[in-house]
Parts: C-alpha cells; structure tokens; sequence
C-alpha cells in the first residue's frame, strides 16, 4: 500500500511549556502533532517540570526534553533549536512567560530560543481570568502582537480555580487549527516585493507645534506583518507612530508627507505591490517659523497652508507593472468619495473605510470596510481585528495579481 504524506512531515516545531495545570494538555497536543508527521523537540521551563515529567515528552515526541539552557551535552540547542523551528509553539503560555517575552527577556533556555528565531511564533495563554485581563497582562499581549507573534484568546468558562471567567485554555481544535495554518501558510507572496506605507504624517507649523492626524499605523503596521508572513520581502514606510517596528521588516520612518514620498519612491521601481494604507497630511504650513511662535495677546491667527504632493498619484505616473492599492477614511459618501480616489489617483484598488462607525478606522484594534476596483464593488468587509482584515486584502489582490499572470 502506498504510504501517504502526512500534512506536517517535514515540520520541524519547538513546543515549549511552561508551568501551568494545562500543562497535560500539551501532551495530546504533542500527540496530534506527531500523529500528523511534525518532528517536534519540546523545551520545559522549570515551572512546567513541577507539573508533568519529561519523561512523558520525550517519549511521545522521540528526542530529549530540553529544560536547561547550560546542558554540556548539547550547549549549543538554543542556536540549532532556533535556527531550524519551523514554528515555535508555547503552550499553556503563563502571564510570567507573556511578560518576559514582552520585555525580550531571555533568561531561560525557551526565552532564549524565542529571541534568537525569525520562526513565527504562537503562544496559547493558560491563566486565571483576574491574570489574564489584568492591564498589564493585556498590555504584555499587546505588545507582542503588535510584533507579529500570533497569541490564541483563552476561552470563557470554568478554571481551575473554581471560577469562570475568561482564561480557559482553548480547545485543542482552535489551537490544531492555528498551529496547522501557520505551518502551512502559502507563500503566496514569495515573489513580491510589498511597499506599504502607515501612520500620519507631521507638518511642522514652528519648531514645537505641527499639523497631525489620528492615525496610529495599525493597519499599515498589520499589513506588512501579514505580507512578511507570506514569504513578501517587505519595505515598510512609517510615519511618526508610538508602535515597534516589525522584526525582520525593512522599516523607514518619516515624518513628512515630502519624507514619505521621497522613500516611496525609492523603492518603488523595485516593488510589485504598493499599498498607502499611511493618512499623508493633505496640506502643510506654507512657512514653518523657526522660531516656536508667541501668543502676543492677538485674538486670532491664521495659517497659510499648501498642499502636501500626493504620493500615489506621483507613483501612479511612473507605474511600470506594481500592483497600486489606495485606502480612503471618510466621513460621509463613502462609496463616491473612494471611487473618485480610485480614478484620480491612477488605482488598482482602494479600501474605503467609513470612520464614523464605532471601531472603524483611526486608532482602533478593528476596521471595517468595502473594497473597490474600476468594475465597482470587490469585498464589503465587516467589522474585524486589523491583523484579520490584512490578511483578508492580501487574498483580495492575490487574485488580482494571478489574474494579471
Ligand atoms: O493607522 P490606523 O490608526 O490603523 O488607521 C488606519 C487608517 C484609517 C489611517 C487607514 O485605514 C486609512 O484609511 N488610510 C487612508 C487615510 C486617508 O485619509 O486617506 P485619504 O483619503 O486622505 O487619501 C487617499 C489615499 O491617498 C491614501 O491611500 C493616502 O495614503 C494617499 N495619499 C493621501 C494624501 C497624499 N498627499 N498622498 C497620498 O498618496
């Protein structure tokens, strides 16, 4: 009888486990995984070896459990074990694990690995619900999102302190489920070269005060995380954000809309893909004063302005095959105002967001929008996570990028 591949041979996963009661359940995790053709090398932290053997591990997973960074047998597993993960998987993940890997901390042989890796990271939080929505907590998790690690939402239901409240670990279809796309991800975009821009623009009014918007980079910073993810070499061009720019990611910061267009177009001969996710400012003080200006007991002041150069329309005149997607924020004609935006600025596509919905738009964890090309309606997409809605646009202009193959 033919013997069939299985869907993870070929895979090679770090499983590292911290101290938690969920800690068994890394066990059928383990199981699944191997059943499916992983080769997975499991690393415990100490914690973790106060609840379950290593034993157990290593004989499910076939290889010695790693629990200690200084093993003169094999000094040098955090280097072999990071170079070669194809994914690092930690589960149950405590609020301590969370927040040293936060901080970038690597004091232990799991912390360690993590920060020697480009491997993608998953994290599968196991913890009481108080810990769990504990600011710092939440701040943590934040914080390691925001750098690309994939973290699973504990469930709501009864933990094992007795209470319920969120924190339950997840089911181990949710976890199966993330572990499997994440090894699996296309590389859809191994043969792109994604220019994307995100965050506002400053335009300086003196040497203190300048013109701004509300705009926080997140969906900018979402899509070009998800875009890495994909296998695209990547070139991020970021205005002025408070947001920790992407490990592995080419990242240029400006702060001018003149600055943003000029690394624009420095990279864009090169690339495939463009996509302006940034709020450019639309006009900028006519003369900056040098000098922070004084209130001298006037009334009122006025400021002349003058219009910023718009970026996608430049890039537009010099387009030679890159793929071009615009975003547009509006308050009102949503539709109208995007596809106007569309023409004018030379598109292949544009995401219109309507920012007076709740969640919507500037500064928040979610978006929601519709998508438009020359033909009218392409995607009317609800409100979600911006990690969710990159992803969703990135299948959008695949198809268009394979159509135009
Ligand atoms: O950063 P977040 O807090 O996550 O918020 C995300 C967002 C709301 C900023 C993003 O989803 C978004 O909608 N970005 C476009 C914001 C906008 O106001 O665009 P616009 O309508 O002014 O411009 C239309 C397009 O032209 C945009 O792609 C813009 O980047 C581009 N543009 C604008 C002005 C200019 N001088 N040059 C440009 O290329």
């Amino acid at each position: 009888m033919p013997v069939t591949k299985k869907q993870l041979s070929g895979k090679r996963v770090v499983f590292g486990v911290g101290g938690s009661i969920a800690a068994y359940k890394a066990i059928l995790l383990l199981r699944r995984l191997t059943d499916l053709g992983a080769d997975v090398e499991v690393v415990m932290t100490t914690s973790a070896c106060e609840f379950i053997t290593p034993l157990t591990f290593q004989t499910l997973s076939g290889h010695p459990v790693h629990t200690n960074t200084f093993n003169p047998d094999d000094n040098m597993a955090h280097l072999r074990l990071a170079e070669n993960a194809d994914l690092i998987l930690v589960s149950p993940a405590t609020a301590n694990l969370i927040g040293r890997f936060a901080q970038g901390m690597a004091d232990d042989l799991l912390s360690t690995i993590i920060l020697a890796s480009h491997a993608p990271l998953l994290v599968v939080p196991a913890m009481d619900g108080g810990m769990w929505q504990h600011p710092l907590v939440q701040q943590n998790v934040k914080t390691l999102r925001e750098t690309g690690v994939e973290i699973l939402d504990p469930e709501f239901g009864s933990l094992a302190s007795g209470h319920i409240g969120w924190g339950r670990f997840p089911s181990e279809e949710a976890i199966m489920s993330s572990i499997i796309s994440l090894l699996t991800m296309p590389g859809d975009y191994h043969d792109e070269v994604v220019l994307i821009t995100a965050g506002p623009t400053h335009e300086a009014i003196d040497p203190v005060r300048y013109i701004a918007n509300r705009s926080s980079g997140k969906m900018g910073y979402a899509l070009a995380q998800a875009a890495q993810k994909r296998g695209a070499q990547m070139v991020l061009v970021t205005g002025p954000t408070s947001l920790t720019p992407p490990p592995g990611i080419h990242t240029i910061s400006v702060t001018t809309a003149e600055e943003m267009r000029d690394a624009v177009h420095k990279h864009f001969e090169r690339a495939t893909v463009v996509i302006m996710a940034a709020a450019v400012a639309d006009y900028r003080p006519d003369q900056p004063a040098k000098t922070k200006l004084k209130k001298q007991g006037r009334e009122q002041v006025s400021l002349a302005l003058s219009p910023t150069p718009d970026i996608l329309t430049s890039l537009s005149a010099q387009k030679s095959g890159q793929f071009m997607v615009g975003f547009a924020a509006e308050t009102e004609h949503l539709i109208e105002e995007a596809t106007r935006k569309l023409k004018a600025k030379g598109l292949d596509m544009i995401v219109a967001n309507d920012v007076t919905k709740p969640g919507a738009g500037f500064g928040s964890d979610t978006n929601a929008a519709v998508v438009l090309d020359a033909h009218g309606l392409v995607a009317d997409l609800p409100l979600m996570p911006k990690r969710e809605m990159a992803t969703k646009l990135l299948d959008l202009i695949r198809i268009r990028l394979n159509q135009q193959k």
